[in-house]
């Protein structure tokens, strides 16, 4: 049995074979053919933070596939009422046939993942965001084609989409330029990194961005550190994605950012919403991706 709770817990072999299914499931979802692989399958997602793009394309995901899904949020289950997250494990894995989890720690979904008897899916932790970044890379593909050798520019707080890309970096041979203000980095030993090898630290955002293919931010502030907005929007004010960043990238180089956004502050309008944003695109292949990946972890590879 295999979990996915960090990005590098698949090897590249299997992105480049997950990177081909997402993109047959897409067209098949496109040409409205149906793909039920996971026909009686039950997803269970947990939802300790908000969202928007991980429950939808989770569920719709499962449906399409034909499978069911299962929502629960810790406000209406007994998480909230301070339930053992072991003890709900064993519960919910003994009932349904896969689990999504966005939660804080990424111990909590460890314990989780240790005590099910069923695959264990990361849709977001305060360390680490893979699924986004599995959707991103496989968007980055369809546009530009292999990342491998690329530059990508992150803009903004060394967070769980930091971290993650930082570990995709490092498995699928790319290299990302990290700008964050003091106090703000990314931590090598939090991004479970062996090496810094496939980054470079930039104090200068614009520097950053200088020839890299693709340019990525996110929110100053992300979910359960909304005590520190303040501080952050002070720290943070040049760390806005603008029209001098992406012309000092790649003339090709496309914008990405795994949403939501805060129009004027990480990025201005005219870069989110402007031609080269792949953001919606971004969006959407959450949901094909996430449909290869479940199938994966579920029946292996599909020939
Ligand atoms: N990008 C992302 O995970 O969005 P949600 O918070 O809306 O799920
Ligand atoms: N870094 C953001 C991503 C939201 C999808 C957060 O954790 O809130």
């Amino acid at each position: 049995m295999q979990h996915y709770l960090q990005f590098k817990d698949l090897s590249a072999d299997e992105y480049a074979y997950l990177f081909g299914r997402a993109a047959l499931i897409k067209k098949k979802f496109k040409a409205y053919e149906k793909h039920h692989t996971l026909v009686d399958r039950t997803l269970a997602m947990i939802f300790e933070k908000a969202s928007t793009r991980t429950r939808v394309s989770f569920e719709a995901g499962m449906y399409q596939l034909g499978g069911s899904v299962v929502h629960l949020t810790t406000g209406d289950s007994q998480l909230g009422r301070a339930e053992p997250i072991e003890d709900s494990a064993k519960v919910i894995s003994r009932m349904t046939d896969i689990v999504m989890i966005r939660t804080f720690e990424q111990t909590k979904i460890e314990s989780f993942a240790a005590n099910s008897r069923v695959p264990v899916i990361n849709g977001l932790t305060n360390e680490f965001h893979p699924c986004q970044v599995l959707a991103d890379i496989f968007t980055y593909i369809e546009h530009r084609g292999s990342i491998a050798g690329k530059t990508v520019a992150w803009v903004g707080d060394g967070n769980n989409m930091a971290n993650t890309w930082l570990q995709a970096a490092d498995l699928l041979g790319f290299t990302v330029h990290v700008s964050t203000p003091n106090g703000y980095e990314v931590n090598q030993a939090v991004a479970g990194l062996r090496s810094g090898d496939s980054y470079r630290v930039f104090t200068d955002p614009l520097q950053a961005c200088q020839g890299a293919h693709l340019v990525t931010t996110d929110v100053w502030t992300s979910m359960g550190y909304e005590a520190e907005n303040e501080a952050r929007r002070a720290a943070f004010a040049s760390w806005c994605v603008d029209r001098p960043m992406m012309a000092a990238a790649a003339p090709d180089a496309l914008f990405m950012h795994c949403l939501p956004a805060h129009r004027g502050e990480e990025v201005e309008a005219e870069v989110i919403d402007g031609p080269q944003s792949v953001v919606w695109d971004e969006a959407e292949n959450r949901m094909h991706a996430q449909k290869a990946l479940m199938e994966y972890l579920l029946l292996g590879r599909q020939s």
